[in-house]
């Protein structure tokens, strides 16, 4: 059961930006099916909000749908990327999962309990960010990694975690990518091949 805040904004609408980007998006649905945006929407909202999602603002997307408030309700609460709670300006996922397990994730996990919070889903003594664990995030070439907002953050190490999170909690947005100087998931040592195994 996801946590609902206690502290809600009494209004919301989508800045004049979002709501071309909201009105380009529905245009990709055939007219009578501009429910099937519903996802999309909740992104936008997620991202122009902090990474959070307030009731009124499943309020104004049922409405800007024409659908019913609970329909939008489900899908928030279902996905459990859509989060219904503060999570700060700068939201950390770090994946936990067996390959970035293997690569040292525990020692990013660590690095977010020391410098962010000593709990997933609490946030720093500054409200800009929190942290949690999470299932693979398809970027297991590059592990360990975690996500930031829309940002992939690879190749980690505890120096490399720590000079990331260090700049988060001085409100400042680091380069996501890999942080071994790697191009998209090109090889460490430049092979092309799986032969040569003695560079592997
Ligand atoms: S296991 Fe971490 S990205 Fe796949």
């Amino acid at each position: 059961m996801k946590k609902i805040s206690e502290i809600q904004p009494k209004f919301f609408e989508f800045t004049k930006e979002n709501l071309n980007e909201a009105h380009n998006l529905i245009k990709k649905y055939p007219k009578n099916k501009k429910a099937s945006a519903v996802l999309s929407l909740l992104h936008l909202v997620q991202k122009q909000n902090n990474n959070w999602i307030p009731l009124e603002a499943i309020k104004y997307v049922a409405k800007f749908l024409a659908i019913s408030y609970m329909q939008v309700y489900e899908v928030v609460t279902f996905y459990s990327m859509f989060n219904l709670d503060p999570v700060g300006k700068f939201f950390v996922q770090v994946c936990t999962t067996t390959p970035c397990m293997i690569r040292g994730s525990n020692k990013v996990v660590n690095v977010c309990k020391k410098y962010i919070a000593k709990n997933q889903n609490e946030l720093s003594k500054n409200k800009l960010c929190s942290w949690i664990e999470v299932e693979c995030l398809g970027s297991c070439v590059s592990a360990p990694m975690m996500q930031i907002n829309e940002g992939y953050f690879e190749d980690l190490d505890e120096k490399k975690t720590t000079e990331i999170i260090q700049m988060l909690l001085n409100d400042k947005f680091p380069k996501p990518g890999s942080y071994k100087n790697r191009k998209n998931t090109d090889s460490e040592k430049k092979r092309i091949s799986l032969l040569g195994l003695e560079d592997a």
